[in-house]
């Protein structure tokens, strides 16, 4: 048995006896905090907290939060960061012009990735990854999801999904991965859109599922990349598969890919900047998560999706960073947290809720992420002192994790 006790506490953020499996509408703006409080960890769950020192149980380990707050660690539901080299070339050429489609109709973009990642071995791909993991847990990140995509050949998609297996095995880091062989269309497939349809459903998709590489599946469905027809036949395969959709939708135009993601009983639809009324309709009374992703709109320029108007329809809202070389090249949840109150203006408290019990609840994690609740993991991190919750959005660009803990276990 190992024990571990966090005391002198200032506030315990998110903490919950019975934790929902998601915020909709006005339950966003609800944050439970217990002040001066202490948090005991045993055998690497979650076992109880109090605020009277007294009542303090023994613990193997000590740790004193010295006045910073305790948060569950983030859950961050969709990143790539599985990939080689980097692409700042681009975020010049965007500087001076061009746009994200511009790019990637010249070859460039997820194109650009996948060809250096078609040249770089496992084990290289592995170890950029791994330091990406390192750094994000840095930044208070606990469970991910990791999708391929920058493979788009069965071999590099198996190759970038062998590389999250071993990340899973080898990092303290909740992980799930996501099958993303429908992010763009190879440059030999170009005049045979069929052909590589056809090869996800024939031989990527039944070989990700032998193999047992993957929890989810991805389609890019948006103007220029997978139509909503493509998407259909993609999601209706990987369904009898056993993976549950998480599609990229909506980020560039009304694509129609968050109904064909709802109509699939997607997990979530992600990136949503072109949301209006008929998209929120088909949203309401499903099970998918609405899935934000702001440093993508900050990056590219985008105008940002309209999160109030999807909180005020009585929708639930995720947050994740889209941690990739082409969109988001940040995995910083905080910052992420920053846009939302800033640009989506969503309150600290409707961000937090999004950025923990919903985003955990985008890569099917419910049950042991997302809060402060008995029998949940034993992650969380600990926060350098700050005054209030506001604090953390406030100071954008921050770092103001102190320590993470995974498992009941110090890891930063
Ligand atoms: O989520 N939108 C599609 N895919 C990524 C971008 C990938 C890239 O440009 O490399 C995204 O933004
Ligand atoms: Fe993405």
């Amino acid at each position: 048995m190992s024990t571990l006790l966090i005391h002198n506490i200032k506030s315990l953020v998110q903490v919950r006896e019975q934790a929902p499996k998601m915020l909709k509408g006005e339950e966003m703006s609800i944050l439970p905090c217990l002040d001066n409080a202490w948090l005991f960890i045993k055998d690497g769950n979650i076992e109880s907290w109090g605020q009277e020192i007294s009542d303090m149980p023994q613990a193997d380990e000590r740790i004193n939060a010295e006045g910073g707050m305790v948060f569950p660690g983030w859950c961050d539901s969709h990143t790539h960061i599985v990939y080689a080299g980097s692409r700042e070339s681009e975020f010049v050429d965007k500087i001076k012009g061009l746009s994200y489609e511009e790019i990637a109709r010249r070859g460039g973009g997820i194109l650009n990735s996948a060809k250096k990642l078609q040249q770089t071995s496992e084990d290289e791909l592995y170890e950029q990854a791994l330091k990406r993991c390192h750094e994000i847990i840095s930044y208070g990140t606990t469970a991910v999801e990791i999708k391929s995509g920058y493979g788009l050949t069965l071999h590099d998609e198996l190759k970038m999904l062998r590389v999250v297996k071993r990340l899973k095995e080898n990092t303290p880091l909740e992980i799930k991965a996501t099958f993303l062989g429908a992010h763009a269309i190879p440059q030999e497939y170009k005049e045979n859109r069929k052909g590589y349809v056809d090869l996800i459903v024939k031989e990527m998709l039944p070989a990700v599922a032998k193999e047992n590489l993957a929890d989810f599946a991805d389609v890019f469905c948006d103007r220029g990349f997978f139509t909503v027809e493509e998407t259909d036949i993609i999601l209706s395969a990987a369904s009898k598969l056993g993976l549950r959709a998480k599609i990229h939708a909506n980020e560039l135009d009304y694509s129609g890919g968050i109904q064909v993601g709802v109509k699939h009983d997607a997990l979530s639809v992600d990136h949503l900047e072109f949301t209006g009324e008929d998209e929120m309709r088909a949203l309401l009374g499903s099970n998918t998560m609405p899935t934000l992703l702001p440093s993508t709109a900050f990056f590219l320029r985008l105008h940002y999706p309209p999160a109030r108007e999807i909180i005020n329809a009585g929708l639930p809202v995720a947050l994740a960073t889209d941690y990739n070389p082409g969109s988001s090249p940040s995995g910083r949840m905080s910052f992420v947290l920053s846009l939302a109150c800033i640009h989506l203006r969503m309150t600290p408290e409707e961000a937090i809720n999004a950025a923990t019990i919903n985003s955990a609840y985008a890569m099917n994690l419910s049950e042991s992420h997302g809060s402060i609740t008995k029998g949940k993991a034993g992650s969380v991190f600990i926060t350098k002192p700050i005054p209030s919750i506001a604090f953390l959005p406030y100071s954008f660009g921050a770092q103001l994790v102190k320590t993470t803990i995974i498992n009941g276990k110090v890891v930063f």
